[in-house]
């Protein structure tokens, strides 16, 4: 595996903070003895560079307060017994010979149990060491980043499952290739992730969002400009991204326009070209005209599976097995230019986004360093307009061309633009959250008036509640695991 952080995740000493007090404490009352080790890795919250991972592109991603929290127990039997502190996620016991053995089943409704996501981890850590392990374990999990809600709460559970079976097990791996194999875990869910969740949970550092790029992985600071602070908001709108096919089908939507697109290179044949930023790179084009090439090349709105096998040279048998997922097989209708569109654009977003936030690094102040003064006000207000359009801009893209918005979130985004804060649908969506740029001076206002205006007024819920569904957020550090004897 490639990467260009050879860095282990680290392991400290367990830092005595309440939550920590408590996870000691319930697994001592659960198994009889306390945990030998906690892993903890971190939930995210993306900038900019929505749904293109999986095609290719960079993305730039923080890493959130909020974590998921492993603690764990060596054992001689060869089990894993899983349990969590939220008495609503039941205890689980599995017998574990090797991966093939641990099989990921969804329930009648086609939704994933929450362990599942453990297995996830599990079942890719025994994959990563050939099943050569020694011990099982006792696992004691406690989280709180708000399940469902396009925070990464799945990824993180994944791995932090998948880092303590291999810390348990000795294994030495290093921050990307843990990375790169938790991606790869967390597709035995049945949803085909591009990787940034797992990234951003191993490569964050404390202060800086991640420029993150693919083949290799490799993550670079991104320093944000001091007067931006980052608000995160829950539109109360749940998603299961795995409980349904709408990511699959943006997936193989943007595989199939890729394949259409590449036909003027005469790539056909070649079946390992699927993502879209592979056709840019052998057409050796720039984003712009991949965009102007998508008017001329996928002029329709909507594809037929006929249309595309025909345009393609191939049969419905053949587009099934060579880019279809289980669940996407039945899907007889594809919107291609819109797909590719949103992909290419905002690629374009995520180069701009990151520019202006060197160029706000040149001009002066940034977040969570000392810097000189030098940059005027005008110039530094101008700096958080550029980053804020690009981030409206993303919305509406997400909205109309990628149709993975909810009534919610656009409803969260119009009160905020109406307060002259620019925002975006966050993580996969359909639900779950925005994050929206606020200059630091308004952050308190911001906040307030929107746990009036969404939260009591239009969702009818307390104010006291409402306070734990909005918060502003800075960049925070990746997986660790804490060493407990
Ligand atoms: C989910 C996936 C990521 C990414 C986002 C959308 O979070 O796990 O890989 O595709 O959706 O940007």
């Amino acid at each position: 595996m490639n990467g260009n952080n050879s860095e282990l995740v680290p392991i400290t000493k367990v830092p005595y903070n309440e939550r920590i007090r408590r996870i000691i404490d319930e697994f001592s009352n659960e198994f009889g003895s306390p945990p030998a080790f906690i892993a903890r890795v971190p939930g995210r919250v993306n900038l900019i560079g929505e749904h293109i991972d999986y095609c290719g592109y960079p993305v730039l991603p923080m890493a959130l307060e909020q974590d998921i929290l492993v603690a764990g127990s060596l054992i001689e039997e060869h089990k894993v017994y899983i349990r969590n502190a939220n008495p609503k996620y039941e205890s689980i016991e599995i017998e574990i010979k090797a991966y093939d053995d641990i099989s990921i089943n969804a329930d009648k409704d086609g939704k994933p149990f929450w362990y599942n996501y453990v297995l996830c981890g599990i079942k890719g850590a025994l994959e990563h060491i050939n099943n050569e392990y020694s011990s099982g374990l006792k696992l004691y999990i406690d989280g709180n980043i708000p399940p469902a809600s396009g925070l990464s709460s799945s990824s993180a559970l994944v791995s932090a499952a998948c880092l303590a079976f291999l810390y348990a097990q000795n294994a030495t791996i290093n921050k990307t290739d843990i990375a790169s194999l938790c991606a790869r875990c967390e597709r035995y869910i049945g949803t085909q992730g591009g990787g940034m969740d797992q990234a951003i949970a191993f490569l964050a550092e404390k202060y800086c969002a991640q420029y993150i790029t693919w083949n290799p992985l490799t993550a670079t600071k991104v320093v944000l400009p001091e007067e931006a602070s980052f608000v995160v908001a829950h539109s109360l709108a749940e998603i299961n991204k795995a409980a349904t096919n709408d990511y699959n089908r943006r997936v193989i939507e943007c595989r199939l326009a890729s394949k259409i697109l590449a036909l003027s290179a005469d790539t056909t044949k070649d079946h390992s070209i699927i993502t879209l930023s592979q056709v840019q790179k052998i057409l050796d084009k720039t984003l712009a005209d991949m965009v102007a090439l998508v008017y001329e090349k996928l002029p329709k709105l909507v594809y037929t599976k006929e249309e595309v096998c025909k345009i393609l040279n191939i049969s419905e048998e053949e587009m099934d097995d060579l880019y279809l997922t289980q669940n996407t097989r039945h899907l007889t209708e594809f919107k291609l230019k819109q797909r590719a569109l949103h992909v290419y654009e905002e690629a374009s977003r995520v180069e701009e986004f990151r520019k202006t936030c060197m160029q706000s690094k040149k001009n002066g102040k940034t977040n969570g360093s000392i810097n000189d003064k030098s940059g005027s006000t005008g110039d530094r207000n101008d700096i958080l307009t550029t980053l804020g359009k690009l981030m409206s801009d993303s919305h509406e893209s997400l909205k109309s061309l990628y149709e993975c918005s909810h009534k919610n979130l656009d409803l969260l985004v119009d009160l905020s633009s109406k307060m002259n804060v620019h925002s975006r649908l966050t993580g996969a969506g359909w639900g779950g959250c925005i994050v929206a740029l606020c200059p630091k001076e308004k952050v308190k206002d911001y906040i307030e008036r929107m746990e009036n205006e969404y939260y009591v007024e239009h969702c009818n819920i307390d104010k006291n509640k409402a306070k734990s569904y909005i918060f502003a957020t800075t960049p925070n550090y990746g997986a660790v695991i804490y060493k407990n004897k």
